[in-house]
């Protein structure tokens, strides 16, 4: 089989490894890819806002299938054009990934089929949104509608805070029209976790449960960030709840997609937090894997993905059984100096070294530079390890990112809870 992967994350570097394990897979591409997926792939340089390039590149190149990492190229309707040339792809019809690119669409579907979401309302109109946050009072969450890459949401702590955010999205447009509707919705206190599906339109596997760590800085502290360490499993929600979650979240929001005349096929990720109570809400929909929950995930994963994503492809995954290690994983994201905000590319790295039995290196903002690689764009690299015990893991990925070095190399010392 032929395959072909879409993005240039570590979620992607950590796609073609473990897709590249498969005896199933005669060739594998990533487009653009960076200085890590050449080791497994051959890199494409083919952006992945260009979806019909992406396609043409396809058909004359014979692939049979295609794995889409990135939001963006999905709510741009990748798998609809792909879908049109006869090829098979693994993410949703732009139809589908609404989900992720509206939050009102999925806050919407959430309350129609009874899925357990905080409470809230969705607005198209400033006056009326800001007499809701008056009535509401504060904390009150207020959430624009459309793709904002991580930026979109206010968790406001007063009335003036929830208003200005208001004003901002509605008024001002700093995000064009991904603000122009807001989403309002009560702020619940407690830990967060990742559960992601695969779903074929009908049948729904989950993957382990996972967990990331947003925020820039140790204990939670400093500015959000795409993801800076991730752990599988996490105590925040026990794989002993997944069956039920299953049931309870991603059957009948699948089932309500499918009423409409919507397939969802492809990776469905819910982003949910766990009260004090226990109680799981869902705070978003993603129409793809987390990155860098994926770099801990597929470590954990003992079947052959090349086998799970075809047969979702086929709208066959009933047929299909994933078998996961018993061991922990937890992965450290290696950032550059000033990100979240600007960075300065080039920077030469050293210290990378090729997988080891229960540790990899994946790349993330990475460009060749002859046998070695240099930085370009926030996170650079993800070192991902497997141990006995969480804690084996954690140890173990630290030590992994002691050997690496880069001029204003960033990460958190205290995923998994440790201390380094
Ligand atoms: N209702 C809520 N209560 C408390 N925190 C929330 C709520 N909604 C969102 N958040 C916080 O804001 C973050 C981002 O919100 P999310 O809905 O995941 O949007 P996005 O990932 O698109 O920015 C969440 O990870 C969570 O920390
Ligand atoms: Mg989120």
């Amino acid at each position: 089989m032929r395959v072909l992967v879409v993005g240039s994350g570590g979620r992607e570097h950590a796609l073609c490894w473990k897709l590249k394990e498969s005896p199933l897979v005669t060739a594998l591409f990533c487009a653009p890819g960076n200085a890590g997926t050449r080791d497994v792939a051959f890199n494409v340089d083919i952006p992945v806002t260009n979806v019909g390039a992406l396609a043409l590149w396809a058909v004359e190149n014979q692939i049979d299938l295609t794995v889409v990492g990135p939001e963006d190229p999905l709510s741009r309707g990748i798998a609809n054009v792909f879908e049109e040339h006869g090829l098979r792809i693994v993410g949703p019809v732009k139809e589908a990934a609404l989900l992720e690119s509206s939050k009102s669409f999925a806050k919407e579907i959430m309350l129609k089929c009874g899925v357990s979401t905080p409470a809230g309302a969705v607005f198209t109109d400033h006056a009326a949104a800001k007499a809701y946050v008056l009535e509401h009072g504060a904390p009150i969450v207020v959430k624009a509608d459309g793709l904002c890459a991580g930026k979109g949401v206010v968790v406001a702590e007063t009335v003036d805070e929830a208003v200005a955010a208001l004003d901002e999205f509605m008024l001002q447009e700093r995000f064009g029209s991904s603000g122009a509707t807001v989403v309002l919705e009560e702020r619940i206190v407690g830990e967060e976790a990742s559960v992601i599906v695969l779903v074929d339109g009908e049948t729904i596997l989950p993957l382990v449960v996972s967990q990331d760590y947003k925020r820039l800085k140790d204990n939670g502290l400093g500015p959000n960030t795409g993801g800076m360490g991730a752990i599988s499993p996490t105590p925040v929600l026990g794989e002993k709840r997944l069956e039920t979650l299953v049931g309870e979240i991603f059957g009948p929001v699948v089932a309500e997609l499918r009423s409409r005349g919507i397939r969802y096929r492809g990776f469905l990720y819910a982003g949910v937090i766990v009260d004090r109570e226990g109680v799981v809400r869902v705070l978003e929909f993603n129409c793809r894997l987390g990155d860098p929950e994926t770099e801990v995930i597929l470590m954990r994963l003992k079947s052959d993905l090349v086998e799970a994503l075809d047969a979702l492809s086929r709208g066959r995954l009933k047929s299909i059984e994933l078998h996961w290690k018993t061991e922990a994983a937890a992965c450290v994201v290696l950032a550059s100096g000033g990100y979240p905000g600007e960075v300065d590319d080039g920077k030469m790295i050293s210290g990378l070294f090729p997988p080891e039995p229960g540790l990899v290196v994946f790349h993330a903002g990475t460009v060749p530079e002859g046998e070695l690689a240099k930085t370009k764009g926030g996170r650079v690299l993800t070192v991902s390890a497997l141990g006995d015990t969480l804690n084996q893991a954690v140890r173990r990925a630290y030590e992994g990112v002691q050997r690496i070095s880069f001029d204003g190399m960033q990460y958190r010392g205290d995923i998994g809870g440790g201390r380094w």
